[in-house]
């Protein structure tokens, strides 16, 4: 019989093509995320999944997915996904990692450009027709070369951020569970304790996956450690960052300025208190959107769950443990 894929989104380039080779597909057809019901409706008779960051793969999915073999989001973080209980099923989830590193890396540095130098404040002064004259201290922000910059998470974007930074001529320096001795020597990075590199750094990313660990990590206490001219940007999830006390942060003056490309809730309602902030800069989740990334995403994904539904081992697998061969 058949494989039946059922896809969450319709994915850009060749990815769609590449499932029909292998499986009749059902593709919610849709530009939004696909209603919960008819979701867990469809993956009743899935033998693959290809579904998006969006989507809640969780037990009860996973409960009404009594054939699925093999499961490929379309993006590296997988905090979407129950991967314990995929893993308890013998179920190999595919992710997309290095094909959005240097496109989320590239976000991340815009963010702490857009931040630091406040472009926002920027476009609305030129929008509002107050742009009459030259002034010497107009919108005057920080430093971005030459300033000290703190990674927090030292992954694959954490390292591609660092690249970009000591291109700026910043002083770089990382904190995260594994300390990495040959990369600090290779790249010349520092490694801080979390509190010291609040302490220590211009501008702060937060590139860490979203685990319960991590949930809420820069709360009001990691605010308050930081430089009253420091930035904080986030490219990682929303939930690591304490949306209320980063508004507090904010408008006190704690910090100088915020760069976000995720929010918690995402996405951020119109009349959320952060988008009335001049010295907070959102973006709608774009860390890897380019067009060519976005099409590697897709295919690569597609590339995993045709592996897993074949048997064999994906291209990159976040539960590799289940992976056959
Ligand atoms: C991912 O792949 O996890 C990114 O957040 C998508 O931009």
């Amino acid at each position: 019989m058949t494989d039946l894929i059922v896809v969450t989104r319709r994915p850009p380039g060749r990815a769609l093509a590449m499932l029909e080779e292998v499986g009749d597909l059902w593709v919610w057809p849709e530009d939004r995320a696909v209603p919960r019901d008819l979701l867990l409706e469809k993956v009743g008779a899935a033998d693959g999944l290809y579904c998006m960051l969006t989507d809640a793969i969780d037990e009860d999915l996973l409960d009404a997915a009594t054939r699925l073999r093999a499961i490929a989001t379309m993006a590296v973080g997988t905090d979407n996904i129950d991967l314990a209980a995929c893993t308890a099923r013998g179920i190999p989830v595919g992710n997309t990692p290095e094909v959005l590193t240097e496109t989320t890396a590239d976000t991340a540095f815009g963010l702490i450009l857009a931040a630091a130098r406040r472009f926002k404040e920027g476009i609305d002064y030129v929008r509002a027709g107050q742009w009459v004259r030259w002034e010497p201290d107009l919108l005057l922000g920080q430093d971005v070369h030459g300033s000290t910059l703190g990674i927090i998470g030292f992954g694959r974007i954490g390292e591609a951020i660092a690249r970009r930074g000591l291109g700026f001529g910043m002083r770089v320096m990382y904190s995260s569970r594994t300390r990495r001795p040959d990369v600090e020597a290779s790249m010349g990075v520092e490694w801080m304790s979390f509190e010291d590199l609040l302490v220590g750094s211009d501008h702060v990313v937060v590139a860490t996956p979203l685990t319960p660990e991590t949930h809420h990590l820069i709360d009001a206490r990691a605010l308050r450690m930081m430089n009253r001219t420091a930035t904080l940007v986030n490219i990682a999830r929303g939930g690591t960052v304490d949306p209320d006390a980063l508004h507090d942060a904010l408008t006190t003056g704690e910090i100088a300025a915020a760069g976000l490309d995720v929010t918690e809730p995402e996405p951020i309602p119109a009349d959320h208190p952060l988008l009335d902030l001049a010295n907070c800069t959102i973006l709608p989740h774009l860390g890897s959107s380019s067009a060519g990334t976005r099409e590697a995403m897709a295919e690569l994904a597609a590339q995993n769950l045709v592996n897993g539904l074949a048997g064999v081992s994906m291209v990159a697998c976040a539960n590799p443990q289940v992976t056959t061969s």
